[in-house]
Order: structure tokens, then sequence, then C-alpha cells
């Protein structure tokens, strides 16, 4: 992992140099090293040598603005099936999905579908640099460049979603993306450096939702904008049901506020504008098991008798979007 660590702090220490950013290049380092220590994550060395063992193949076109983010170019046979393996090496693919050459990486999840909720309510791209807390394997991530973006950050602590991205980024070569192995915490303090900071999926895994959105502020300039999105409940202001154990077999589900007590919460932390743009019930269309994600996906975890409830008998998820502007 050393090529890859030494190759993201060389293009970030040129990229970040004179510009707001520059205070986290003094932290990078030791947060590279311990995002991808084979000493905490036992598989990275299996997941580097998949990685490794991705085909030298040149794309023709890159296409990001596409709902399968990818490439097209000709591939030989040998070459599809070394592709098809190392990338199956990289098991589970959650989101997505992606398109390399003729290969279509059908993901876990549909996710250019939040996308297309979203992208109404974004303030223009175009020269604004983007933060995606809890980015996964990055497909947003790429949907936000193509969007136009003049930088995109996302940051993910798990390092195999790290590796996912830089398996897509083989074939791709953007030089103006990057996902790091850190979470949010992570981020020096009060860095206002974003024009736009992206938290989608993350909120409900915080044990306090307040300082999450705290967080996320202080990650964004003065009026930058705010994407959130989360699961939430039904309800009115100060709905917030906390799942007693499992919520959709999901361990570390601690908060699902309703969507208007989330508007209340990005108010109270100062937010202005807070907006609901959206709330949707998750579908097995949405989420499922497909070749790429073999395990288990919403389908079990609901009730198999009644698909408005989860497996425990909760209500089944709703995810809400909302936008809000930076104090
Ligand atoms: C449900 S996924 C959402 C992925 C993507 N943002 C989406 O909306 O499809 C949540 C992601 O957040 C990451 N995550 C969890 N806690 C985080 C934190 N404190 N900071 C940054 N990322 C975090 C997890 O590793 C996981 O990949």
């Amino acid at each position: 992992m050393d090529g890859i660590v030494a190759a993201d702090l060389m293009a970030l220490q040129e990229r970040w140099t004179g510009t707001l950013l520059e205070p986290w290049l003094t932290q990078l380092p030791s947060q590279l090293a311990q995002g991808f220590s084979s000493a905490r994550y036992g598989d990275i060395p299996r997941w580097h040598e998949a990685l490794l063992s991705l085909p030298k193949i040149c794309a023709d076109t890159v296409n990001l603005c596409n709902d399968r983010v990818g490439c097209t170019g000709s591939i030989t046979e040998g070459e599809r099936t070394q592709l098809t393996t190392a990338l199956q090496g990289l098991h589970p693919w959650r989101k997505g999905p992606f398109q390399l050459f003729d290969l279509h990486l059908d993901t876990e999840w549909r996710s250019d579908w939040k996308w297309h909720r979203l992208e109404g309510a974004l303030h223009d791209l175009s020269q604004r640099r983007v933060l995606d807390v809890g980015c996964g394997s990055g497909y947003h991530s790429w949907r936000m460049l193509g969007a136009g973006a003049k930088e995109v950050i996302g940051i993910d602590p798990s390092p195999l979603f790290n590796l996912q991205f830089r398996a897509i980024q083989h074939y791709l070569r953007q030089p103006n993306i990057n996902v790091l192995p850190i979470t949010l915490e992570q981020l020096p303090s009060k860095l206002r450096a974003f024009d736009t900071v992206f938290s989608m999926g993350v909120l409900y895994h915080r044990r306090s939702p307040l300082d999450h959105l705290i967080e996320l502020r202080d990650a964004l300039r003065s009026d930058g904008q705010l994407i959130l999105e989360t699961l939430v409940v039904e309800g009115g202001p100060n709905t917030v049901f906390i799942p007693p154990n499992r919520y959709a077999r999901m361990g570390n589900v601690w908060c699902l506020p309703s969507a208007v007590t989330l508007r209340g919460w990005l108010e109270k932390v100062g937010f202005k504008n807070a907006q609901i743009v959206d709330v949707s019930t998750t579908s097995t269309q949405e989420q499922r098991t497909t070749p790429w994600m073999t395990f288990h996906s919403l389908e079990q975890f609901l009730d198999s008798e009644n698909a408005t409830l989860t497996a425990e008998g909760h209500a089944a998820p709703i995810r809400a979007i909302l936008t809000a502007a930076a104090p």
C-alpha cells in the first residue's frame, strides 16, 4: 500500500498547498498510514493483490454522467476474465452501478436512483470544491465530478471501499478526485474549506447526530451547501426513534428522526434555509442481492409476511434528503 499512500500524498500536496485545505496536509500522512494499516485490517493484503491484478487496458471514453459510471473501449476475452476475477476479489460491491468496458458491475444498490432524487436541489457544482462524507466506493463522488465540481474529496473509513474506488480510478484516471480512508471526525476542526458537503447514509450510524451536523457545518465555508441524506421515520417535530436493538438487521443504527425533526436539528445548529427535498421508501428493486453482492439484502431484512415492517417489527426503511446553507 506504500505506493498508493505516496501517490495520494504527492497529488494532494500539489493541489492543496496555498489553499484552505493546506492545514490538513500535516495530518494526512499518518491518517493514510493508519487507514491502510494491514495490522488493523487483515484483509488489506488480499484486496491490494486484487487491485494489482487488474489488467492494464486503455479506455476510449470515460462516462461520469451516465447512470453506469465507467468507461468504454475494446477488451479481449482474456482481459475480460482477468478484470472480472480481480473485481470479484473486491466483493461485496455495494454502491454503483459501474460499467467497465463491456462489464456491467451491478452493485447491491441502484445508487443512481438517489442521485436523481437529489440532483435537482444541488447548487451548480461547477468550480466547487466538494466533500462526500461516507462516500463508500465513491459512486456519488464520480457523479459530483461529472456535474462539474473542480475537486471532489470522498472520505470513508472502510479500506475495502477505498480500494474499490481505486479499481474504478485505474481505468477512469481523473486527476481531481480522491477517496481517503478517514472519518469526518478526523478532519481538522473548523476547516471551513468546502463549497458543498454531502453526508449520505452516515447520520444514523452516529451516536451523536447533532455533533455530526456540527462537524458538517464546520467543514463548509459560509453559505456553502449541505446535502444530508439519512434514514427517517414518519412523524412531526421532535419525533425520534431509537431502535432498542437491531434495525433492518443492522447493529449500528442509533437514531432515526422524522424529516421535520431533522430540519429542526439543522436549524438548531445554525444552518439556514433548511429544506426537505425528498422522502422515499427504499424498495427491494433499489437495494438487492446481485452477482456482485451475493449476501442477504433488503428483502431478507424485511418481515417476510409484511414488507412495511423490518424483520424486527419496526417501520421499514424510509430515507429523506435535506439541503441547508452553512451560517
Ligand atoms: C450506508 S453507506 C452510504 C454510502 C453512500 N454515501 C450512499 O449514500 O450511498 C455509509 C458509509 O459511511 C461510512 N461511515 C461510517 N461512519 C463514518 C464517519 N464517521 N465518517 C465518514 N464515513 C463514515 C461507512 O463506512 C459507509 O461506507
